[in-house]
This record gives structure tokens, sequence and C-alpha cells, in this order.
């Protein structure tokens, strides 16, 4: 049968990303990561989408040049309709518009929160497509959810954040400790030199399955400047064993949630994306999640779990054999919901 050629721009936050699939499979996934925001400790809105325009054109340039095709033989073109910053998404909306129609062939509307979950349906030797229903625990700088997974697009919320994201917690932690921006990454590899018992932060009272991070934010501030008042060189004498046990209080949280979750649907499939999945005790809690619950775990290849265009591709090849397209008049949705 005839090849499949999809390509997706993603470009909701601070990422321009474009990647070719054919039949499901990578060709080419071409990430253009910002540095801008590092200097301000977080993403400026109008600094983002005025580095899209700037990046949008080369990227997908590369990614067609990596995936050794010309735009002709593209089947259609797949975008991040929402949720995000509308100044990027804009960006990549009008784009993949105007290309779909130069080129007269399909445009595909993306969520980009079901992008991080069908993004473990990328072809990828040595990684297991997750069986439906399974449980899907998107976190990143931008999102916390846990969302039950029905099929392709048949999928609820069934939990997330009523404040922060998880990598918020991260970064705003480590911004505190004097870290740069992201500090989830540093905060990572100090914690495995740490205690992550030597300070105990506690776990915010959020009923049922929904997330908070707020509070452990503020109780993170507040324990610091006390102790840098007694000791002006606490931060400096004990940032391992911080980090290490900011990071365990984060994953305790989470895996808590996972756990109910999982109790209460029955579902013992748990697969993660976004960002912090990268997070080296995150994937190890998930782990030991398979010896002490009896949990299946799916964790993508890194390059899959944060932003990128691949994850819109495949939902766009998903899509395309439905024939679900867009029209011209589709608008980007900041708030896009699943
Ligand atoms: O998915 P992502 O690249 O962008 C969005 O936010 O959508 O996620 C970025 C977030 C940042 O908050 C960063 O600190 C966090 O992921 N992150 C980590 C690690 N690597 C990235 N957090 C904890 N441990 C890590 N190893
Ligand atoms: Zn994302």
């Amino acid at each position: 049968s005839e090849n499949i050629y999809i390509l997706g721009i993603e470009s909701s936050c601070d990422d321009t990303a474009a990647s070719v699939l054919v039949n499901g499979k990578i060709l080419s996934n071409v990430v253009s990561s910002q540095k801008i925001h590092e200097e301000y400790g977080g993403v400026v809105p109008e600094l983002a989408s005025r580095a899209h325009q700037q990046n949008i054109v080369p990227v997908i340039h590369q990614a067609l040049k990596k995936a050794n095709i010309t735009k002709e033989q593209l089947h259609a073109i797949a975008f991040t309709k929402g949720p995000g910053l509308m100044g990027s998404l804009l960006v990549g909306t009008s784009f993949a518009k105007s290309l779909a129609y130069g080129l007269n062939i399909p445009l595909i509307d993306v969520n980009h929160m079901q992008g991080h979950i069908l993004a473990h349906f990328i072809d990828e030797e040595g990684f297991y497509k997750p069986p439906f229903p399974f449980l899907a625990m998107t976190i990143s700088g931008g999102h916390t959810q846990i969302v039950k997974v029905e099929n392709y697009f048949d999928m609820t919320v069934i939990g997330e954040t009523i404040d922060d994201a998880v990598g918020e917690a991260f970064d705003k932690s480590g911004k505190i400790l004097g870290l740069g921006y992201p500090a989830g990454p540093e905060i990572d590899k100090r914690a495995k030199l740490g205690n992550p018992k030597a300070f105990k932060f506690s776990k915010p009272k959020v009923d049922g399955l929904n997330f908070s991070f707020s509070g452990l934010k503020t109780a993170i501030l507040y324990f610091i400047q006390r102790e840098v008042k007694a000791n002006p060189n606490f931060i400096e004498e004990n940032l391992n064993d911080i980090c290490a046990s900011i990071q365990y209080t984060i994953i305790g949280i989470l895996i808590d949630k996972l756990k109910l979750a999982s109790k209460e649907t029955g579902i013992k499939h748990i697969a993660i994306g976004g960002g912090v999945s990268a997070n080296s005790g995150i994937r190890q809690a998930l782990k030991d999640g398979e010896k002490k619950f009896g949990w299946t775990t799916y964790i993508p290849k890194f390059e899959f779990t944060t932003d990128n265009g691949a994850m819109i591709a495949i939902v766009g090849y998903l899509k395309y054999l439905e024939k679900d397209f867009a029209k011209q008049d589709v608008v980007a949705s900041a708030r896009l919901k699943i």
C-alpha cells in the first residue's frame, strides 16, 4: 500500500519543532529550542512568538531535508491548535494553513495534550505501545494531568493541577536556590548526590486526583529564608540534600496520585510524557511501581517526551486514517481542552 507522509508542526510554547513521519515511523524530528528565555528565568510570550517566526521556515526545511523528501510528497500538514501561548500558536497555525493550501493537501488540527499522550504510538524500535485502556500522566513545565485513555480519540482528564505545573515546581524551587532556568535537570543531577530525607516538606492536601504545587514552592521559600538567616551559607553547604529532598517530595506527590488513579480505575498500564518524565527519580519510582503495585509502565524515548513535532505528526497520521481534517478557517485556541 501507499506510503503516507505527514508533516507535524509544533509551536505552542518556546520550542519550534517539525517532524516528518511515514506511516507513523520517524523520518525526521527537528527542534529549535529558544535560548532567549533563560536570561529571564521563564518563557516571555512576546519573545517566543517572534522567535517562532524566525525559526519556523528553517526548522521545516530541515525536517523535510532530513526526511529526504520534498514538500510535494506530503499527504497532510498537522499543526498544534492548542493549548498554549496564543502568539506562539498563531505562528504555527498560520504557517500550516498556508502550506496546506498551497500544496492543496489536507490540514489537520492537533490538541497538544493528545500529542503528548499519543507520542507513545510513534513506531520506534525497542519501545512498546500501551494497550487500551491505559493511564497517561503528562508532566511538564506547562502541564500536569492524569488522563484515562480508552482509545486514540476517546480520552478523559481525571486529574490535573489546580495551580502550578510540576515542572514549575522544579523551576521555581531552583530559582529560590539560585539555579539557572530551567532548573529541573540540575535538581535531578544534584538529587542523585544528596539525601532525599534530609529535609521534610509536607505534601499538599488536594482531594481526589487533582494536584497542587504552589504551596510547596512557598514552603520551600520560607524554609530557605529561615535557614539562610541562621546560616548564610546554608544553600551552598546543603544544596544536594535540598535538591534531593525537593525531588523526593514532588515524586511522592505524583506517585500518590497515580496509585489512587490506578486503584479507582482498575487500570495498571501507566504511560508518562512531558519534559519532567526525563527525571531519573520519577523513572525509578515508576519502575518500582511495577514490582510494588503490578504496574506496566511506558516511558517514551526522551526526544518524544519534551515538546516536539513528531507527537503532532503521529496524531496527524491517526486522524488522516480517519479522514478527520480541519477547515481553512480553523483557529488557534490557547485553552483548548482534551
Ligand atoms: O515538555 P517540556 O520540554 O516543555 C513544556 O513545559 O511543555 O518541559 C520542560 C520542563 C521544565 O520545567 C524542566 O525543568 C523540566 O521539564 N525538566 C525536568 C527534567 N528535565 C526537564 N524536571 C525534572 N527533572 C529533569 N531531569
Ligand atoms: Zn508540552
